[in-house]
């Protein structure tokens, strides 16, 4: 396949929308053709899926029936968007992938991590991302900017009890984005995302520009 694949990943809040937006800028500004997209949605099927996600995020929904929402999605989106964007030498960088669902399904919500694995290659027909940029954060400090960010609607002491809840969960979803990248150290990109937003930026440009100078050559003799 001729183009890149790059993710960003990391708990809510951690800044992955905010540094995608900068690396793709940044791309372009290197004049490299870049597809922006994100997990779930990215495609008409997938959107509604992500709807359909959030629209039943306070109410039950069965660990399994979350995961293969997440699944189909991604099974569309690698198919419709990802595969033929790389296919014509074009950079897609993606908000959240395959890494999401061990971290949430698995390391979260305690699935059997083998089997999402296979699932996983199955929803992106083996395709695995050149670079993934995880960006590490306490939970704690991430709601608290999502908080800040304005997009929460809950009344506050409802929001505070899902809250407390809801943190042991998203300790285990960071720990188990930590274990993937020890288990994949060339893959991963580990940053520390306590910092401003531009330093921050600037490392992940460092580990990127690189690539794409190393990706070009391959492309001219080709
Ligand atoms: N390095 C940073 N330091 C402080 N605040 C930041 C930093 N990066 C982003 N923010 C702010 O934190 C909030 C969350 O950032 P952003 O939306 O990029 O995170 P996200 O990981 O995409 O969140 P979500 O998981 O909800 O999609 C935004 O208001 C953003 O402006
Ligand atoms: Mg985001």
């Amino acid at each position: 396949m001729r183009g890149l694949f790059f993710t960003c990943e990391g708990v809510e809040g951690s800044g992955k929308t905010t540094q995608l937006r900068r690396l793709a800028a940044s791309l372009r500004h290197a004049g490299q053709p870049v597809m922006e997209t994100r997990e779930p949605g990215g495609t008409s099927l997938g959107e509604a899926i992500r709807s359909m996600l959030l629209m039943t995020r306070d109410q039950e929904m069965a660990a399994e029936a979350e995961l293969f929402l997440y699944l189909a999605s991604r099974a569309q989106l690698s198919r419709e968007c990802i595969r033929p964007s790389l296919e014509a030498g074009i950079i897609v960088v993606c908000d959240r992938f395959a890494d999401a669902t061990v971290a949430y399904q698995g390391h979260g919500r305690g699935l059997d991590l083998r089997r999402i694995a296979t699932m996983n290659r199955v929803a992106t027909g083996g395709l695995t991302p050149d670079l993934t940029i995880l960006l590490d954060l306490d939970p704690r400090e991430g709601l608290r900017r999502v908080k800040a960010r304005g997009q929460v609607s809950l009344p506050e002491p409802f929001l505070d009890r899902l809250e407390s809840e809801a943190l042991e969960f998203h300790d285990r979803v960071r720990e188990g984005y930590l274990h993937l990248a020890r288990e994949e150290p060339h893959r991963f990109l580990v940053v520390d995302a306590t910092r401003q937003e531009e330093t921050i930026a600037g490392e992940i440009w460092q580990r990127v520009e690189p690539l794409i100078g190393s990706w070009a050559v391959q492309g001219e003799r080709r």
